[in-house]
């Protein structure tokens, strides 16, 4: 059989350019200066080094740059690894990666209501300050500089037990905000109800019960850099203080770092972070010191560290308000699944009514969104905040918030949502 191949009409020549008097005519002028200078746009450069690096700063990971460069390479590594082989850090983030938005146009969306409830109460958007121990160590302005910022955002703050400020000192910088108190419970029982009558009294609303921590984990980053806390005087912790000349001035001439909270109740002196140790990581922590927190604490309850619906459904069941699905940001058991990816299964077993916030991982608005597609009431950020602080206090997490508010409302109108209420499941898909 004979195939007969024909080629495609292909002009052979190009099209003849235009004569001189067919081309087309430009109308110069003269440069005016009028409107070169509505161009130019000069701007007064922004001395204040503090403020010129945040407004460069476009997301949490130009922030976490900043922090990098500002902070002590052993402080950084501190707040930025995680134990072991970090391969639950790395999960965290790899989940809210892998999720496909599915858009729904044609409703308003001009002015998105970002606000939600907790616990009935309205907070902006769904997003919480989680507990960080040693905060001062990252920055001199410390926890109070975080709640201040909270308040301002109208979030809530959670405040650690092994913070550097007290209960007290927080509530004296964010009377207005919405202050929670995370608890470590120890084997102290008088200890441990001094701290919940002390966040009582300063008006704390929510307890965070941590139960992630039976023993503590290694960072191996953190053994490499012989980080102590406070920071000891080494020549390798000296190099890196040097390199940070702000920091170090600030840490020299403020208060020492101290667990705020726990000095002064224990044997009425300091404690030092190898006493700390012994006394917060609690491995005989079971339900019913679940179960006496519900007895002696009169208002909400969340259990931090939950990752299975079986332990979801006892800690409500023993009197918790809800659950905090979390691994710690990886900081503690290695290789537990991503928060993300256990989240669906932990509500659908505790049903609508509970209380439902995820953490570990939550970089960017959209990070948020998923969350709340797949079952959450709001998320914990602890890293995101915290690499704000390091890079400029105060200023710095306002950053992190506006930066992480910013993505977050236009990412719901991009998704065609013109509330968090409108959020649901549809919207996204998770392989
Ligand atoms: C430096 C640092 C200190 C932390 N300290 C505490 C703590 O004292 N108590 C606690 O329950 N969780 C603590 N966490 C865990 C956070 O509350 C939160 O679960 C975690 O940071 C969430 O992950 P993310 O950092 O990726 O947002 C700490 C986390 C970091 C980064």
């Amino acid at each position: 059989m004979t195939v007969t191949v024909t080629q495609p009409q292909v002009p052979t020549t190009a099209p003849a350019a235009p004569q001189a008097h067919e081309r087309l005519r430009v109308t110069r002028q003269r440069p005016r200066w009028s409107e070169l200078r509505e161009l130019l746009q000069l701007r007064r450069p922004t001395l204040n080094p503090v403020e010129r690096r945040l407004g460069a700063a476009l997301s949490i990971g130009d922030l976490r740059t900043v922090a990098a460069r500002t902070t002590p390479r052993a402080v950084f590594d501190y707040v930025d690894g995680a134990a072991d082989a970090e391969l639950t850090l790395r999960r965290n983030r790899d989940a809210f990666a892998a999720v496909d938005f599915v858009p729904d146009y044609l409703s308003p969306v001009d002015d998105p209501d970002l606000s939600t409830s907790v616990f009935g109460h309205e907070i902006a958007m769904p997003l919480i300050f989680a507990p960080t121990g040693y905060t001062r160590m990252m920055h001199h302005e410390g926890e109070a500089a975080v709640a201040r910022v909270a308040a301002r955002n109208g979030l809530p703050y959670t405040l650690s037990t092994v913070g550097t400020s007290t209960v007290e000192d927080v509530a004296a910088a964010a009377p207005e905000g919405e202050n929670w108190f995370q608890l470590y419970l120890t084997r102290d029982e008088r200890l441990n109800k001094e701290l919940l009558d002390r966040a009582l009294a300063a008006g704390f609303t929510t307890v965070v019960l941590t139960v992630d921590t039976p023993v503590a984990a290694r960072h191996l980053k953190d053994i490499r850099n012989g980080l102590t806390i406070p920071p000891s005087l080494t020549p390798r912790t000296l190099l890196g203080m040097a390199r940070c000349p702000s920091w170090t001035l600030n840490k020299l001439t403020t208060s020492p770092i101290t667990f705020a909270s726990l000095s002064g109740t224990m044997d009425g002196g300091a404690i030092d972070a190898v006493r700390v140790a012994d006394v917060v990581f609690e491995p005989t922590l079971n339900y019913e010191h679940l179960a006496w927190l519900r007895a002696n604490w009169p208002h909400h309850i969340l259990v931090k560290g939950v990752l299975s619906p079986n332990n979801a459904r006892r800690a409500v069941e023993t009197g918790a308000d809800g659950v905090v699905v979390s691994n710690h940001g990886g900081r503690q058991l290695d290789r537990t699944p991503a928060t993300l990816s256990v989240l669906p299964a932990i509500r659908e077993e505790l049903g609508p009514d509970a209380t439902v916030i995820l953490d570990s991982g939550v970089m960017h608005g959209q990070d948020i969104i998923a969350a709340v597609a797949l079952g959450a009431d709001a998320v914990m950020i602890g890293r995101a905040y915290l690499y704000g602080l390091m890079a400029g206090g105060e200023r710095g997490v306002d950053r992190a918030v506006s930066i992480l508010r910013e993505e977050y409302g236009r990412s719901l109108q991009l998704l065609g949502l013109g509330s968090t209420a409108a959020i649901e499941r549809q919207h996204v898909r998770v392989p």
